[in-house]
């Protein structure tokens, strides 16, 4: 997979992975949970849990659902399923859905973006969480030719599937539905596993099976590449998986972390900052940094690692780095304070430092609109790498969920 792949904006924030606790060797059975009707809070994704379904909120939250429980993102514990969507157990009592979708119909905007969920021969239509009202309905009135106790469902925008349409996958049957004509067409794809879960990611298309998932295409079914990967490598934080990196991505799709290639295996623990410069992406891991080329495959620039003494004229530890389009200098921070580095200039020297009104920075990034610097929880953001070099004050904290909304503006 890509890191630079055709997303709207595209930047990388480095995530600090040493806080979790270890996970214990070897790739448990995911069967050992598979019969069991009801979950406690200490399910834990990292121990390999075969989804029941999975799909992004009209947010762009991602939802992991499992037995009564779910999880709300990328990271962080499960939680109970009836806290996010309440009416679930008003009408069920078996604690599980079978499969989740979000719509595309933006013909049809009192649809669009609505959660689907699917419990045995019922459907529920969630929007900003709260039930519509007439549901749960039955499948069948809503999506004729759908059959019941259906295992994953998956939304497939015009574009990606000739019309806008939703694929229902059932054992080995795949239905693919055409939301406007609401002709179903049935096939099958036997070289796919069963899906218990889909959900498409950045106009790819993954289908979850155990704990592993494999990518397919949505109209084709075909699938290229080596597949199954194991979903822990990619669509949810685990420790012993990799360093991963958070990726901010388009506001419909939200906050993904991704894990260091497997291309960059002289980096798999641990990163402590990235930035891109021309085609070559620059890893700073420790003392030593690790250029990478872009253009070719991401292989790591004969000669590196060499030392931030030598690279960038400066000493370790960094905390964050980033450099602007068109720019080129390279912005470093290591606590409150901020090197400007000539990355033009041979020896490399600090052209400017500053003093930053952030104790804590984890990540920094610059983008079309500014700059925004990361700490913990919130993030900050500044027209230029300019303003926040001169900036005294700390300006209003933003949440970093609304990053995903403030990614296209
Ligand atoms: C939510 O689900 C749990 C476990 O299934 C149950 O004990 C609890 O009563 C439910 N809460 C509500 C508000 O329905
Ligand atoms: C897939 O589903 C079909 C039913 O459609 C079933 O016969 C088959 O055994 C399933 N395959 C696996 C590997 O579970
Ligand atoms: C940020 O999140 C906190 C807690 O989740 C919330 O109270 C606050 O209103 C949010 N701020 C903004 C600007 O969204």
């Amino acid at each position: 997979m890509t890191l630079l792949g055709q997303s709207l904006c595209l930047y990388l924030a480095v995530v600090c992975t040493s806080a979790l606790p270890v996970h214990p060797d070897g790739l448990p059975d995911p069967g050992a949970l598979g019969d069991q009707a009801h979950y406690n809070a200490e399910l834990d994704r990292c121990d390999g849990i075969e989804f029941d379904a999975i799909t992004p909120d009209e947010k762009g939250n991602t939802f992991f659902f499992k037995g009564d429980h779910l999880w709300k993102g990328f990271q962080g514990p499960a939680q109970l399923s009836n806290q996010s969507f309440k009416e679930l157990d008003s009408y069920h009592h078996l604690g599980h859905i079978d499969a989740a979708f979000r719509m595309h119909n933006t013909e049809n905007p009192k649809d669009h973006d609505h959660i689907y969920l699917f419990l045995e021969d019922k459907v529920f239509s969630y929007y900003d969480h709260v039930l519509e009202e007439g549901y749960p309905k039955d499948i069948q009135q809503d999506f004729p030719g759908v059959p019941s106790q259906l295992d994953a469902a998956v939304e497939c925008p015009k574009g990606e599937c000739g019309t806008d349409s939703v694929l229902f996958f059932k054992g080995s049957d795949i239905y693919t539905y055409d939301i406007a004509t609401k002709l179903v067409k049935r096939k099958q794809w036997s070289h796919l596993p069963n899906c218990t879960a889909a959900f498409r990611w950045l106009e790819h298309y993954y289908c979850f099976h155990g704990y592993s998932f494999t990518r397919f295409h949505p109209v084709t079914g075909e699938v290229v590449g080596t597949y199954p990967k194991d979903a822990r490598h990619y669509f949810m934080r685990c420790p012993n998986f990799g360093g991963i990196y958070m990726r901010l991505d388009s506001h419909r799709d939200g906050i993904h972390p991704f894990p260091i290639p497997k291309a960059w295996k002289e980096v798999t623990s641990g990163v402590d900052a990235v930035f891109f410069y021309t085609d070559k992406i620059y890893i700073i891991k420790g003392d030593q940094v690790y250029i990478y080329n872009a253009a070719a495959h991401f292989t790591l620039i004969e000669g590196y690692p060499k030392t931030l003494k030598e690279e960038l004229g400066i000493e370790s530890p960094v905390d964050a780095a980033f450099a602007c389009a068109n720019s080129n200098m390279v912005h470093i921070i290591q606590g409150r304070k901020m090197f400007e580095i000539d990355l033009t200039a041979t020896p490399r020297a600090v052209v400017r430092d500053a003093l930053l009104p952030i104790p804590k920075v984890d990540a920094a990034l610059c983008g079309p609109d500014g700059v925004k610097v990361f700490s913990g929880s919130v993030y900050y953001k500044y027209e230029s790498s300019r303003t926040l070099a001169f900036s005294r004050i700390a300006p209003e904290p933003l949440n970093i969920t609304s990053a995903m909304l403030g990614c296209e503006d």
